[in-house]
């Protein structure tokens, strides 16, 4: 049985039909074509499908589309600026934290969505917004810089430079 949705996907209102099991994930993969999100165990389990909805961070492959009904939805895509990268992505490539790439923009979503929630999230905060992201590449430790980074930069006085 197919069902009519709308949602609200980067700004722009979608009207989708959808079946019964149709994920989130994959109206947005194969029906939207945003391909930001990625489909890693497709269980709710390794957060490479990451992305925010009504504010909160959520597992795309957990939620059926017809659930979204309504929701306000932001991807990568979305939050990433027309002609630059957030904060968050730049942290990533200072910490040289990338390598397949592959579950980066689940951990991307996960850290965007804690700082729009608490712009000062604490290094601890960001780390604990990651929780049960996997990454089978970079050993997680520059991925801990990111937050470390992310959290000084949170908390140092908008005026006051970094010394060299
Ligand atoms: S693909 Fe959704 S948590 Fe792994
Ligand atoms: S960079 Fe390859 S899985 Fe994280």
């Amino acid at each position: 049985m197919k069902h009519d949705i709308q949602l609200t996907v980067n700004g722009i209102p979608r009207n989708l039909t959808v079946t019964a099991d149709d994920t989130l994930l994959r109206v947005l993969r194969e029906e939207l074509h945003l391909t930001g999100a990625k489909k890693g165990c497709g269980e709710g389990e390794c957060g490479a499908c990451t992305i925010i909805m009504n504010g909160e961070a959520i597992r795309a492959c957990l939620v059926l589309a017809v659930e979204a009904n309504g929701a306000d939805i932001l991807t990568i895509e979305g939050i990433t600026p027309p002609n630059g990268i957030t904060r968050v992505q730049q942290a990533f490539i200072e910490a040289d934290a990338v390598q397949c790439g592959f579950c980066t923009p689940g951990f991307v979503m996960a850290l965007e969505a804690e700082l729009r929630r608490n712009p000062r999230a604490t290094a601890a905060d960001l780390r604990n917004a990651l929780g049960g992201h996997l990454c089978r590449c970079t050993g997680y430790e520059a991925i801990l810089q990111v937050t470390e980074t992310l959290a000084t930069s949170a908390t140092r006085p908008k005026n006051t430079k970094k010394r060299a």
